[in-house]
């Protein structure tokens, strides 16, 4: 199968109750891990691209790596996605390069501006048959002066706004602050989601599909293997995984995962590092890194629910 958008993949989710993972892409072991496990468990994937791995590997040597995840599975539905794309040229640029879905995130912007650019990146992709996500509220991380819990819960999407954003903007999907934010230290205390705000605006927006972003579930497997082998990540906090499998039967049709991805690498290479001082050979660590996240990545499409749906969806 060509690559496809998340249209199908999105109308199915929502019908029957589940999420299909967007995992953030970075070099080839990355890649190798996560398509190995979805190939395994037969389900949709959605990979994506960042501005930080645009700038670390190169979008053509990434997109490299992805057409070859396609080509040599066919049997796979394949999305590729710009994840917060952060201007128009960004999202015409990565429409143009074949991509099948773009982020605009202009949720930054004054909510008028933030339609406004939205729609304008829906006018130059959809003619071309490609999916726009477009978020509304803050997360923290990338959202750089959003941070920590009790930030974040000031900047949770407002349901009335979220209807009015979606009929003016005309995007095909929305990633709505709910609680979460990307990286490590989701929550300060104990983690809670907004499954209210989730709630009503699913009931206001029927069959219309929601994204959750900052879904990390942070596993403490290998927070206490990056700990325990010379790491130092005290008071690591990601979304319990009875949360995301809660969300991901609710309108959330596209979860979105990397930071665990980045601990799984990071814990394997560590602990082989520790083990074996004297290994310099590459494939060696980056090898059980790829397992890792391929183990990993196995898991996670049971959490989500979508694992054996890759047929319904193509
Ligand atoms: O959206 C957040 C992702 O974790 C990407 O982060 O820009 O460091 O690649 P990055
Ligand atoms: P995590 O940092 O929770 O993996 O979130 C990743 C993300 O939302 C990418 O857009
Ligand atoms: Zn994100």
């Amino acid at each position: 199968m060509a690559l496809v958008n998340t249209k199908k993949m999105f109308e199915m989710a929502y019908k029957n109750g589940y999420a299909v993972g967007a995992f953030n892409v970075n070099n080839m072991e990355i890649t190798q891990g996560i398509i190995d496990a979805v190939a395994e468990e037969k389900a949709p994937l959605i990979l994506q691209v960042s501005r930080g791995a645009r700038e670390y590997a190169k979008n053509s040597y990434l997109r490299a790596i992805i057409d070859v995840v396609v080509a040599e599975n066919p049997d796979i539905p394949v999305a590729i996605n710009l994840d917060h794309g952060d201007t128009f040229e960004t999202c015409k640029q990565f429409v143009d390069d074949g991509f099948t879905s773009v982020m605009i995130d202009g949720s930054n912007l004054p909510f008028k501006e933030n339609i406004a650019l939205t729609k304008q990146v829906c006018e130059y992709a959809h003619p071309r048959d490609v999916v726009v996500e477009a978020e509304l509220g803050q997360l923290g991380g990338i959202e750089e002066d959003v941070v920590g819990v009790e930030d974040v819960d000031k900047h949770i999407a407002d349901p009335d706004q979220a209807v009015e954003f979606v009929e003016k903007s005309g995007c095909d999907s929305l990633a709505i602050a709910c609680g979460t934010s990307h990286g490590a230290y989701k929550f300060k205390s104990e983690p809670k989601l907004a499954f209210n705000v989730i709630e009503e605006i699913g009931k206001r927006l029927p069959n219309f599909p929601l994204v959750m972003h900052g879904s990390s579930s942070v596993l403490k497997e290998f927070v206490d293997l990056i700990n325990k082998y010379g790491g130092n990540m005290p008071h690591t906090m990601g979304v319990p995984e009875d949360m995301v499998t809660k969300a991901s039967k609710m309108a959330m049709c596209k979860v979105n995962i990397d930071t665990d991805l980045r601990l799984a690498l990071t814990a394997k290479i560590r602990q082989v590092f520790a083990e074996k001082p004297g290994e310099f050979d590459p494939r060696k660590y980056l090898g059980p890194g790829r397992d890792a996240i391929k183990a990993m990545v196995k898991h996670k499409l049971h959490v989500l629910g979508c694992a054996g749906k890759a047929g319904e969806c193509s």
